[in-house]
């Protein structure tokens, strides 16, 4: 056990606080919409200034080029030998702002407002992903302000498309391997029960998402010339889609639960001990009360179950007035959530048949893969997650609670999968922090707490120790 004194170090991060949150306002300031090209200057601006930053505490830093956005990519080497070796990832694209009209604060012009917890600061990637990385950023900081060096070995990952499906991250980790093989990966971009109620995500539902396309007349037709004698691909695609869910909300693509694991019945008590605020959760989106598969706690099907919607659809006339037509096409983007053990490309097989199925003579039907994340479980018993608990414990004064999401982190299965690596999901979002909305906040109670916690535990892993087994 290496002695490093953390109580400084957690002053420090008091002490400069207000200059945290100066250095993630700059950030914010910076609209790096990765997916959008008419942004891609202010994407790799974003990226510099993480590696500037990153430098300036002390890291070896670079930007990495990619087919698509530039990776950060950064190394600490002040460790003494031996340590354990700790890789974090985060991304520092945002999603697009728009609809703009609904933002009570330009997006990209961070807003200090009041709320029942305190300040909050509201714009665009203020939780997703820029506050939340910045909360590790600002812990190694305080490290190596107070202590000149970090407890131990630290490597650092950012991208750039993680909100458009991260085409370059599994190239880069199979090109640079060695170079960002750690013991753990850390990760901040998911969210706690509450402002005093810290968690530790275990487990992560996957994602596929498709676009469809159904045509059928070689144009636009005038539906009193040809209506009642011609299909309308309208119609056609609204019956598919209908038809993807039965009675009972269950997804009737064939095979498609085959795969899925059952909670294991001592996760599921666990759950059921969460205090969870299902009014709250559901307040939040302006609702009071829930759907889905019946028989299922809300927090089951959030987190363990998959799900099947319908993200847009649009096609025919839509503007002002009435134009009679039959439409030539009909689209719509759709994405299934899936769970352990559900495999993105068996689900793309599944949807295809289905489908195919359905498309009448006369139509043509086109289906493309939008991107893909395979849902993982991130073991309980490793002793990174047992240090991430104490840290959690120390700073909110209350254990973490071990939670699901229902949201995708793809990177944590390309991770695994290649370099062998487990993550560690320490978040400090919240149900109501409206991620990928108009209005995106982050509380600054969050963002403190964040900083303290990660600091604690970097105290709190290099006690773990780390390759070196002759040393102890
Ligand atoms: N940080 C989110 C994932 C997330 C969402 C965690 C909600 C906790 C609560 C991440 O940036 C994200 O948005 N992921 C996408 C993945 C997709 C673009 C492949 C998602 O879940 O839709
Ligand atoms: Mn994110
Ligand atoms: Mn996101």
């Amino acid at each position: 056990m290496r002695a490093v004194a953390v109580e400084p170090v957690l002053a420090q991060v008091e002490r400069e606080f207000e200059h945290s949150v100066d250095r993630l306002v700059e950030l914010l300031r910076i609209p790096s919409v990765g997916t959008d090209p008419a942004f891609d200057a202010d994407t790799r601006r974003a990226a510099t200034w993480l590696v500037e930053r990153l430098r300036a505490i002390g890291f070896e830093a670079s930007l990495r080029p990619t087919e698509g956005q530039p990776m950060v990519v950064a190394h600490d080497r002040s460790a003494p030998a031996g340590a354990p070796h700790l890789l974090y990832y985060g991304h520092y694209d945002v999603q697009p702002a728009d609809p703009l009209e609904l933002w009570q604060s330009p997006p990209f012009e961070p807003a200090r407002v009041e709320g029942p917890h305190g300040p909050r600061l509201v714009a665009r990637g203020a939780v997703d992903d820029k506050g939340q990385l910045m909360t590790w950023v600002e812990a190694l900081a305080a490290w190596k302000a107070v202590h000149g060096a970090l407890p131990v070995r630290v490597s650092v990952l950012i991208e750039g498309e993680e909100e458009s499906s991260s085409k370059s991250l599994e190239p880069f980790l199979l090109a640079n391997r060695d170079e960002l093989k750690a013991d753990v990966c850390v990760i901040s971009d998911t969210g706690m029960l509450g402002v005093d109620q810290p968690a530790i995500t275990t487990m992560l539902r996957g994602i596929a998402y498709f676009e469809i396309e159904l045509s059928g007349p070689a144009h636009d037709l005038h539906s009193g010339m040809f209506g009642g004698a011609v299909v309308n691909p309208i119609h056609v695609l609204c019956r598919m889609l209908a038809d993807l869910h039965d009675s009972q909300g269950r997804i009737r693509l064939p095979g498609f639960y085959d795969a899925v694991v059952e909670l294991p019945a001592e996760q599921k008590a666990q759950w059921a001990a969460i205090p969870f605020d299902e009014r709250a959760f559901l307040a939040a989106a302006g609702l009071d009360r829930s759907t889905g598969e019946a028989g299922r706690s809300i927090l089951e099907r959030l987190w363990a179950r998959p799900t099947c919607d319908v993200n847009g659809i649009w096609g025919g006339y839509t503007g002002e007035g009435s134009k009679t037509v039959i439409p030539a096409r009909a689209s719509a983007k759709l994405s299934f959530r899936l769970v352990p053990d559900q495999e993105p490309a068996a689900v793309a097989a599944q949807l295809r048949t289905f489908l195919e199925a359905r498309t009448p003579e006369g139509c043509r039907l086109r289906i493309t893969e939008m991107g893909a994340g395979t849902p993982i479980r991130v073991p309980t018993d490793s002793p990174f997650l047992a240090a991430a608990r104490r840290a959690l414990a120390r700073v909110f004064g209350k254990e973490p609670a071990l939670i699901g999401c229902g949201g995708s982190i793809p990177v944590t299965a390309s991770i695994r999968r290649h370099l062998g690596m487990d993550s560690l999901l320490l978040g400090f979002g919240l149900d109501d922090d409206r991620v990928h909305s108009p209005n995106e906040k982050f509380e600054l109670v969050c963002y403190k707490r964040g900083i303290l916690a990660h600091a604690a535990f970097l105290a709190e892993a290099a006690s773990i120790g780390g390759r070196a087994p002759a040393a102890r």
